[in-house]
């Protein structure tokens, strides 16, 4: 019988140590592993950036999560979707949404479309543009649900339909929603990929990526690039990672819990235009009512949300997408609308998060 996701997130990659008895992973620092012959590793590891213990039991954990045969851990999310993308030949065409994070449009727009890479970005939740989109060349859809910054929810399902109806991948960035909320390689996805940096981490003290999936012989192609491109995470993030990994469940489940709230308060706010709340997840965004100067004037007010990039952390942060986090996508079809703000609730109390942008807002 599998176990529920809130107990896999505590166990999953790692029993008791039959050595030791330790009943968390040890961190790993070798950079290289004693052979008996040329060749011929004693155990299952060589060289670090080929494959280390420690990332191994990271690896293992995240696969378990997402319901993944393989798992493979990255020095960023950015270094995840890289990987991912450069599995795609020379000159092929992919859709992306209209709504992606900047750093993905600026990954895609400005470092491999710069080597050939044709796109579109396409609103995904509007069925008919979508089809559209996606023609007989089409390789691959890239997909966010919820989006950042305008946490737009997408039928996962629906999408993977379309893009296999044409021979085309859906890979599915699942940071916003953590494989506590939503798994979905079960929905039909033929990749995840997550920035770790976020849910996973949660406490905003490493950067790291991931890649799951269940095809073998793009697993063999993601292991390869994962080593000869080397962008793997260091054996103390892989740790770190697996540390916050353990209160997934209940971090998440706090944070969804204040996020309804403060979503639920900011609609009777008078200086709020707009509330996007997907109904699950930790993250609120809104339209200011007073433009851009009031977006920007409440982002600098708050005190316990903290003006600052990223997101999915146990403290509540607040941030400017336009001038932050998707400056980058300025003047293109992913441009920001300049009066969002985008809020990333913790774990605090829920009442003191209201009353703290009651006053930033008034
Ligand atoms: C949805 C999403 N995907 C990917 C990334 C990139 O991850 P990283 O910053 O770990 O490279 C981010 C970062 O903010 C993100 O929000």
């Amino acid at each position: 019988m599998t176990d529920r996701i809130e107990t896999r997130v505590v166990h999953a990659g790692w029993e008791p140590d039959p050595a030791t008895g330790a009943v968390v992973p040890p961190i790993h620092l070798a950079t290289t592993y004693a052979q008996t012959g040329p060749a011929v590793p004693v155990g299952d590891f060589e060289y670090s950036r080929s494959g280390n213990p420690t990332r191994a039991v990271l690896e293992a954990a995240l696969a378990d999560l997402e319901g993944a045969a393989h798992g493979f851990a990255f020095a960023s999310g950015l270094a995840a979707e890289d990987c991912v993308l450069r599995t795609l030949p020379a000159g092929a065409r992919i859709v992306i949404p209209h709504d992606a994070y900047g750093g993905t449009f600026r990954l895609v727009a400005r470092v491999h479309g710069e080597a050939g890479l044709r796109f579109d970005a396409v609103d995904l939740g509007d069925p008919a543009a979508l089809r559209d989109a996606v023609t007989g060349d089409t390789a691959m859809v890239w997909c966010e649900s919820p989006t950042n910054p305008t946490l737009a929810t997408v039928d996962i399902a629906a999408v993977a339909e379309v893009a296999h109806g044409v021979g085309a991948l859906l890979v599915v960035d699942n940071t916003f929603a953590t494989p506590y909320l939503q798994q979905p390689l079960a929905l039909g996805a033929d990749v995840v990929i997550h920035s770790s940096t976020k849910y996973l981490g949660g406490h905003s003290d490493v950067v790291g990526g991931a890649v799951l999936l269940n095809d073998d012989a793009l697993a063999e192609r993601i292991g390869f690039l994962q080593n000869a491109v080397g962008a793997v995470p260091a054996p103390f993030d892989c740790w770190l990672l697996l540390r916050g990994i353990r209160t997934l469940a209940v971090r998440v489940e706090r944070q969804q819990e204040n996020a309804k709230a403060v979503a639920g308060y900011l609609e009777t706010d008078a200086n709020v235009a707009k509330v996007m709340y997907p109904g699950f997840g930790g993250m609120v965004s809104f339209l200011h009512a007073g433009g851009e100067p009031g977006a920007v004037n409440a982002c600098t007010r708050t005190r316990l949300f903290t003006l600052a990039e990223s997101l999915g952390a146990v403290e509540s942060l607040i941030e400017h997408p336009a001038r932050m986090t998707h400056a980058s996508v300025a003047g293109t079809s992913n441009e920001v609308d300049g009066s969002l703000v985008r809020l990333s609730c913790g774990i605090e109390s829920k009442d003191d998060l209201i009353a703290d942008l009651q006053q930033a807002l008034a």
